[in-house]
């Protein structure tokens, strides 16, 4: 672990610990995954820094309703978060990505006293924490890259006393099949003493054309994102998977309440990945996504199942969405 403030190309960060993955998980979970009889490749592979910045055009993408309306929701909750928060909070965000979001939530809480930002990308998640340090000098700002996935042992990390926010926006919690979903809750609840929180947001059902336009998007950003996985197994695993011969497919499954994201052949195709051969029948998929969609009730019942206590509950009024304030229990 590092801990050296200043940190070189990150002035202001109190620490920045590098968790990360060992590299031989994508070339073993790419070559499992094409192995299966539905073939498919776990959803966290899209966030190398192209992958990245490829999702941050998505978000701009005007079909792409969730970010912008998860940000106005974040401004019209503000004075009651700051309340149900308290003063002196230490914000954890597992996921960060670019740190719009979090800004939001350190600007409306009272003196909070520390954010850590952890992400699967250190370089970005290092770069965004160093910005919000520089606008924050009063606060302990620290960076992880970590993959949430895993196991992490906080007290590892200088955080500083004070009481735990587990900030995890974005729905990304959807983008778990229920049973992994309700693992994840639990790994973080694990983050929390009694009387912490965990507030994360939930993508909510609504018309199957809204959800299939914001999935696949005129512009084209959200095929894009998916074919940086394919340039990402063809450069770094050696692959020779032909992009010209697949095509980027969503659709809504009202039976699993998910959108479902896939690359699917257009025709017959034999690829090596790593050496390894596999076949893409003609209409075959490779499954790269699903995005859970909830309702309020069936949110808050994953997160008893969880062993969380639901607090309280916001929803968007432009698009369905809700953000989730969940809390440890137990005497604080
Ligand atoms: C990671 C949950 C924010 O499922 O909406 C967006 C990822 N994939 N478009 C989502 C995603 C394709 C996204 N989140």
């Amino acid at each position: 672990m590092t801990s050296t403030p200043p940190l070189p190309g990150a002035p202001g960060l109190a620490f920045f610990e590098d968790l990360r993955p060992p590299a031989g998980d994508f070339r073993a979970d790419v070559l499992a995954g094409l192995a299966k009889p539905q073939k498919a490749i776990p959803a966290k592979y899209f966030y190398d820094p192209e992958g990245s910045r490829i999702f941050d055009r998505i978000t701009r993408a005007p079909e792409y309703y969730p970010t912008r309306t998860e940000l106005a929701l974040l401004d019209a909750i503000g004075p009651e978060r700051r309340a149900l928060a308290g003063p002196g909070a230490v914000v954890l965000e597992p996921g960060a990505g670019s740190s719009v979001k979090v800004r939001k939530l350190i600007d409306a809480l009272d003196a909070p006293a520390s954010y850590v930002g952890m992400d699967i990308s250190g370089d970005h998640v290092k770069a965004a924490c160093a910005d919000i340090a520089s606008d924050h000098p009063d606060m302990v700002i620290g960076a992880v890259c970590h993959d949430f996935t895993r196991p992490i042992d906080l007290s590892a990390l200088p955080l500083p006393p004070g009481r735990r926010i587990v900030f995890f926006p974005g729905s990304t919690i959807g983008n778990f099949e229920l049973i992994d979903a309700r693992a994840l809750l639990q790994t973080l609840a694990g983050w929390l003493r009694p009387g912490d929180a965990l507030l994360v947001g939930a993508d909510l059902r609504k018309e199957a054309s809204v959800l299939e336009a914001a999935y696949d998007d005129a512009e084209g950003a959200t095929a894009d994102f998916n074919f940086n996985l394919v340039s990402r197994i063809n450069t770094e695993l050696d692959g020779t998977l032909n992009p010209e011969g697949l095509r980027y497919r969503a659709f809504w499954n009202p039976y699993r309440s998910r959108m479902e994201m896939y690359l699917q052949a257009v025709r017959d195709q034999h690829f090596t990945v790593c050496g390894r051969e596999f076949v893409l029948r003609e209409s075959e998929t490779i499954h790269t996504e699903n995005s859970h969609k909830f309702t309020l009730d069936t949110f808050r019942d994953l997160a008893r199942s969880a062993g969380l206590a639901p607090v309280h509950a916001w929803q968007a009024r432009q698009q369905p969405f809700s953000i989730h304030w969940l809390e440890c229990p137990g005497e604080a």
